[in-house]
């Protein structure tokens, strides 16, 4: 039987632990600022989750929702102002944007102290010089379910399955800094199925329901799947056949409450750091 990966009861876990350093901080909270353009109907459940978990550990959180017809040049500005306000410590803009909103102008809008997604050309690039920084939610929260299960990740082969710049990326940089020897596929590697039976850690993010076959995977492997697709039956699944590998891998993240409440917890650990690193400046 492998081992099940709960990202939901590692989350409680940094919860508390997030709660516990607050109240450390003798009134004087870590405050996060949320900003959501138009009515995408997911992202807007995601932001209500975002304030809810900051209020449920004590932070202050604000959420800045503008209209879909929002021009750049606003949203920009409203940046900066989140920027110099010292009761912001951290800033997230939700994505997706509107089409005419250029998100790459948007991340590099937010000051790399404040950029508690990691998204910003300087958290980037202290991510792959193996310095310290901001650096994004899942695949941080990802090394840390890793790291709390006492999964051995020096010197194993990690493929991730996937290139985004949210997750597949900055994966692969996090598993180098952990001293895997990493490989990222994606839609145009070729013969992806034999690239996938030499990975001890696999990292699947491609957003394929149930994509991922027992056939796929080497014996003892350790599977995280960061899939969130609807199957034909509309059930929530991930990228990977998760009864078809079960019984060959040796630890697997369930879908759903396998990543899926990293990505919060991560941002209330990026916040309340960036918190602390700001007041040291
Ligand atoms: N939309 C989906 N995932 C994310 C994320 O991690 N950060 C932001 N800002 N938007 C998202």
């Amino acid at each position: 039987m492998p081992l099940v990966l709960s990202g939901r009861k590692y989350a409680r876990v940094v919860r508390a632990s997030i709660r516990n350093r607050v109240t450390e901080l003798n009134g004087s909270p870590p405050g996060l600022a949320v900003v959501i353009v138009g009515d995408n109907a997911a992202s807007k459940v995601y932001v209500a989750a975002k304030e809810k978990a900051c209020e449920k550990v004590g932070f202050h959180s604000s959420v800045i929702a503008l209209s879909g017809e929002t021009t750049e040049a606003d949203i920009l500005r409203l940046i900066d102002e989140l920027n110099a306000d010292d009761s912001v410590h951290g800033i997230l803009v939700q994505l997706p944007l509107p089409d005419h909103i250029s998100v790459d102008r948007v991340a590099s809008a937010v000051m790399p102290e404040k950029d508690v997604d990691g998204f910003h050309p300087v958290n980037v690039g202290r991510l792959w010089r193996g310095e310290d920084g901001l650096f994004p939610c899942t695949p941080s929260g990802i090394v840390g379910l890793l790291h709390h299960h006492d999964i051995v990740l020096s010197g194993k082969n990690a493929l991730i399955v996937g290139r985004s710049n949210i997750v597949g990326k900055p994966m692969a940089a996090l598993l180098l800094r952990e001293n895997c020897t990493v490989t990222v596929a994606h839609s145009r590697t070729v013969d992806l199925m034999k690239q996938c039976r030499k990975a001890d850690i696999l990292i699947a993010a491609v957003g394929r329901a149930e994509m991922i076959k027992r056939n796929w995977i080497k014996p003892g492997a350790v599977i995280v799947d960061v899939g969130m697709n609807r199957n034909s039956d509309g059930k929530l699944v991930g990228d990977v056949d998760y009864d078809d590998v079960f019984d060959v891998c040796s630890a697997i993240t369930p879908v759903p409450g396998g990543v899926g409440p990293l990505t919060i917890a991560f941002l209330l650990e990026n916040t309340f750091k960036a918190r602390t690193n700001l007041l040291a400046k």
